[in-house]
Formats: C-alpha cells, structure tokens, sequence
C-alpha cells in the first residue's frame, strides 16, 4: 500500500544555511546525531499529518512533537482564532486582565474532572511541573516529593530533580533534596517511601517516556487513597497524555481520579502556540488568596497562546474526536501487535492506549535502524526520552486509516530489514 508524499522544489542553499547555523550556533552534536540518522535538512512548513523540508521531502509525522500536534499542524480553527487575537493583542499589558486568560481558566475548570478549578498559565510543561511542585509545597508546608523510575518531567531544576532518569540528572546534582523515586505501578513501594516531609506524590497516569507504560487498572485510584489516608497531595502530570491522547479528556479519567493538581502543556495550544498550566483544587489556592503574587510569568498565559488553547478546546471537546482516538488507537494497536510474534529478535512488546503506542525492541541500537528505515518512507517517528528501546508512535488524531495501514506496512519493512541487519 502507498500514499502519495509530494515532493518539492527545493533551494539548496536555503538547506545548508540553517544545518551550518544549528552546528554552529546551536548544537553541533544533536545536529550531527541527526545527520547521521539521515535527517539532514530544516523543517520548512507543515500542514495537518504532514511536515515538509528545506530539500522538499514531505514526511508523515508519526511522532507529533511528543504529543503537540493532536490537533495537526495549523488547524485552521486554532490559526483562525491566533489570527483574530493578533490583530487585536498580542502580548498581556501586565496590569489590564486579560479575557482570553480568564475564558480559558474558566473553560478548564468545566472541562478537567472534579472540583479542579483555578488555574495558573505558563509557556511550557517543565515550567508547569515547577508551578505544581512549588504549590504542593507551599501548600503542605513540606518539601518531599514521591516520584516515580523513568518518569519524565522536564528538564528544568526542579522537574529534573523528580525526573527518574539518572542520564539526565546526575549532573546537574545538588538538585531538589527529599525527592524519592519508586517503581511505576506499584502501590508498596509508595507507602514505603512515605515519611513525614512528603507533600505530593507526582505522577504520569500513562508513563510517556519512561517508554508508554500503562498501569495496572486500580494504581490511580491506590495512589488517590494513599494521598487521601496521608493528607498529602496527588499531581497528574498529564502535559503529555492530557486533552485526547489517551482517548480519555484526561488519561486520569480512565479510573475516574480526581488529582489535586492537573499538570497540562503540549496539546493545549492546539499545535499552534506554547502553552502551560496546572488546574488545581480550591485548597492548593489558599497560598494564592493569601499572597496574589506569589508565582507569576511574564509570558505565561498571554492572549495569543490563551486565543489558541481556547480554541484547541473547542474543537477537542464538540464533536466525536476522542471517540475516534480510541477507535483509532485500538487499530493501531491491533494492528502492531503481531510484530512481537514474528519478529520476537527485534520487537519485545506493543503497548499503549489511544494514540500513545510505545513498540519495545529487544536492543537500544535496533531502535537507529528502524528509524532509519521508516525515514526511507518518509514517516517520522522518536524514541522515548528515558527509555531508547521503545520506539513511540504519537500521530496527529486527524491521521487517517490509510496513513495508519501505510504506517504499520513502512514498519513491517522497517523491522524486516533490522531483523536481516542484526542476524549479520
Ligand atoms: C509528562 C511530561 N511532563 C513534562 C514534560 C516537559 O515538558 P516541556 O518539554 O514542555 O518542558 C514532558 C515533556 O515531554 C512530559 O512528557
């Protein structure tokens, strides 16, 4: 099967420029890591499933930016509404309220579960992740956090700090003291960790990643009651699987928990503008009320990014687009689960719920020549960031039947291709 990716003129020039700027300005080992993969050229532009290059090849974006573009690139609701706000405002005066900013406080307040309800805005998922963490804090009065192994969540200083990937974290010690990391998905060893510093436990409803690990159906819930029973706080981090990913609004919802701060990011700016926030439950307020300054963003929150998630929501929750996730979702992975069975030296497992799919290979280096050979195809994939055997599969929720058939057969030939490699 075959779908048809356009090829376009392209300036050769325009391509060297910005590969000679990234390596010398920028980041010469990832731009050459990338070279090496085959991924020699800029992004030019980009539209619904698709990204185009500066050398004119156009790829399926089977990867999303790690979960940005649920909605595609530039829908044209989102675009239309960032539009409409430029020209009227663009960035906040900083002392008039904004009305996009409180419309859409008040919009995730009718739409994330439970008494969630005030909100606080910022530009990225880490710097959602510090809100979270500086509010549980200031709230508890403590400053433990409970954490878990291979959990993700950001690379600043303190979402580094309960990031369970020592690669990344070990260097940049002294990080955040009382921090404790525990298995994903077990409920002892959160108890064992338990002492009287602890504020919040923080935690991925579907592990990203650490590789897209879907707990075992209750671990919400037992970590819901173990907050309850020990008067410390439950964060979702949901910057990646919030807003549809899972096919679920929130992936928390999947057992019906209520978290007392909800951790939003990626999706929520439709695929068009950055933007962060934390939905949180009326006590973790009381700091606020108390002190109205007390956290705050220059950026966070302003007009055009509100304008886009505004709109982002309105196309998320009117119409049938969750229910086509999972429908979607369980294909894929219907369809990606003979892999394991026929090619057991390369791929160990298929896992995932809704369009989050993580495929395991049985080594790390396998993980470079599917790659490679999915690009041959003109599909983009990644591995997950704490775990490079897993390959994530993370498409826009636009992407039709036929991209998925043409997806698994690239794949099918991808992991034929490793098999014959690794048998040398
Ligand atoms: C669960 C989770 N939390 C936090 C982050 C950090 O988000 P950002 O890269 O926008 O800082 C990520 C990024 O992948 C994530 O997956």
């Amino acid at each position: 099967m075959a779908i048809n990716l356009p090829k376009k003129e392209y300036d050769p020039q325009e391509n060297t420029k910005a590969i000679e700027c990234y390596e010398n300005y920028v980041n010469p080992t990832h731009a050459k890591l990338l070279r090496m993969m085959g991924l020699d050229s800029a992004a030019s532009e980009a539209n619904g499933c698709y990204i185009t290059d500066q050398k004119g090849n156009t790829y399926l974006d089977c990867l999303g930016g790690y979960g940005v573009f649920s909605l595609g690139h530039r829908h044209p609701e989102v675009v239309r509404a960032v539009r409409l706000q430029l020209d009227k405002m663009a960035l906040s005066s900083k002392i008039l309220l904004d009305e996009s900013l409180a419309l859409l406080g008040e919009k995730l307040a009718q739409i994330t579960p439970g008494d969630l309800r005030y909100s606080f805005f910022c530009n990225s998922g880490a710097e959602a992740v510090e809100a979270a963490l500086k509010f549980a804090r200031l709230t508890k009065k403590k400053p433990g956090i409970i954490s878990t192994f291979n959990g993700f969540h950001g690379k600043t200083l303190g979402a580094l700090s309960i990031t369970g990937r020592d690669a990344f974290r070990l260097s940049s010690e002294p990080l955040l003291p009382q921090v404790h990391f525990v298995p994903y998905g077990q409920l002892e060893p959160v108890r064992s960790a338990l002492d009287e510093n602890v504020a919040a436990i923080i935690v991925e409803p579907v592990q990203g990643e650490g590789g897209v690990h879907v707990p075992p159906y209750g671990y919400l819930t037992g970590l819901r009651k173990i907050c309850d029973e020990e008067g410390i706080l439950l964060i979702a981090d949901e910057v990646q699987t919030g807003l549809g990913r899972t096919g679920y609004l929130f992936a928390c919802e999947a057992e019906n928990v209520v978290p007392d701060i909800m951790v939003m990011a990626k999706a929520l700016g439709g695929g068009v503008m950055p933007i962060g926030a934390i939905t949180v439950r009326p006590p973790v307020w009381d700091v606020l009320l108390r002190e109205p300054l007390i956290h705050t963003s220059t950026f966070g929150g302003n007009p055009l990014a509100c304008s886009a998630a505004l709109a982002a929501l309105r196309v998320l929750t009117e119409g049938c687009l969750l229910e086509e996730v999972r429908e979607k979702g369980e294909y894929l992975l219907d369809q990606l689960q003979i892999f394991p069975k026929i090619y057991p030296s390369v791929v160990k497992e298929v896992r995932g719920r809704g369009l989050l799919v993580g495929i395991e290979l049985t080594e790390e280096a396998a993980g470079g020549v599917v790659m490679a050979q999915l690009l041959e195809h003109k599909i983009l994939v990644a591995y997950t960031l704490n775990n490079p055997k897993v390959i994530r599969v993370e498409p826009p929720f636009l992407i039709t039947q036929q991209e998925l058939d043409y997806f698994v057969a690239a794949l099918d030939n991808a992991i034929k291709y490793t098999e014959e490699i690794m048998a040398l």
